[in-house]
């Protein structure tokens, strides 16, 4: 591997509906697998300690854990540092008495480094969790700059416009997707702000809703380096060199950032 190469990974499962401690095991279980094969960077599903397709608000707050404290957090910082990996995972997360948010945690060797809450909740999303309000962050972790954001955030691309502004070369998305979109999009996503994505989905049927597997990982151009199946569970791994994202030349005279119209673009910040 050259000096600035990194192994970036999406883990794609099927987590088992309110049963944490399963799904941690399983979790476990993937860092393992993604160590052996020297990966730097794995993203996890949305959601994917708890389950998705809850009955109530009550129902996710008991399911739900805070952020870095919780069981889940303390755990991934431990394997983050035993394995030398940097973790990106989606969890319910729980602030206070009555808050739910539909959270991703970043943990890395050198412990907690962040977390993102879902700003664009989709379906009945809106019923049982709180809508994040901040807006989506980059992180700068040695060997590459990441942003998160969470599944339907997919559907609003100013969402990943705000991460490329902000230098972010990585992507990585937590997603438990039931339209069959987000794939698509993501290559859009790549190549409009040259970045890599890496999308990690889910497997299974939750009662009404089955969810569309297809987790992949993009490079710059929009090209798959790697694609899982609709309904096998698995590690996807694609060695990358993530230097590649800060060349925005689409042309040899077009650059995608100095080459955008600003002063015709207000529309956007309107209701
Ligand atoms: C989704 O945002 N989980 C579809």
């Amino acid at each position: 591997m050259g000096v600035s190469n990194m192994k970036i990974a999406a883990v794609q499962m099927q987590p088992r509906f309110a049963q944490p401690e399963k799904n941690r095991i399983l979790i476990r279980r993937y860092c393992e697998r993604a160590a052996k094969q020297d990966v730097d960077l794995l993203v996890y599903p949305e959601l994917c300690v708890s389950g998705y397709n809850f009955v109530s608000k009550d129902q996710v707050f008991n399911l739900a854990e805070s952020i870095p404290d919780g069981p889940t957090t303390t755990s991934l910082i431990n394997l983050a540092d035993q394995y030398q990996l940097t973790v990106v995972i989606g969890i319910a997360e729980r602030e206070g008495l009555n808050k739910v948010f539909n959270s991703s945690a970043i943990v890395n060797p050198r412990g907690f480094v962040g977390k993102y809450r879902k700003i664009h909740l989709f379906a009945r999303e809106k019923e049982w969790f709180q809508a994040g309000n901040n807006p989506p962050k980059v992180w700068s972790l040695g060997k590459a700059i990441i942003g998160v954001l969470v599944c339907f955030d997919w559907a609003f691309p100013e969402a990943t416009r705000i991460l490329m502004l902000e230098g972010c070369e990585i992507l990585c998305l937590p997603a438990n997707l039931v339209l069959p979109y987000a794939q698509l999009a993501m290559i859009s996503r790549s190549i409009e702000n040259r970045l890599f994505t890496i999308l990690a989905n889910r497997i299974g049927t939750e009662r009404t809703l089955t969810f569309t597997g297809r987790s992949q990982i993009t490079d710059t151009h929009g090209k798959i380096l790697a694609r899982s199946g609709k309904d096998r569970t698995g590690l996807i791994v694609a060695e990358i060199d993530p230097r590649q994202a800060r060349n925005k030349m689409l042309t040899p005279t077009n650059n995608i950032i100095t080459d955008r119209r600003v002063d015709l673009y207000h529309r956007l910040l309107q209701p």
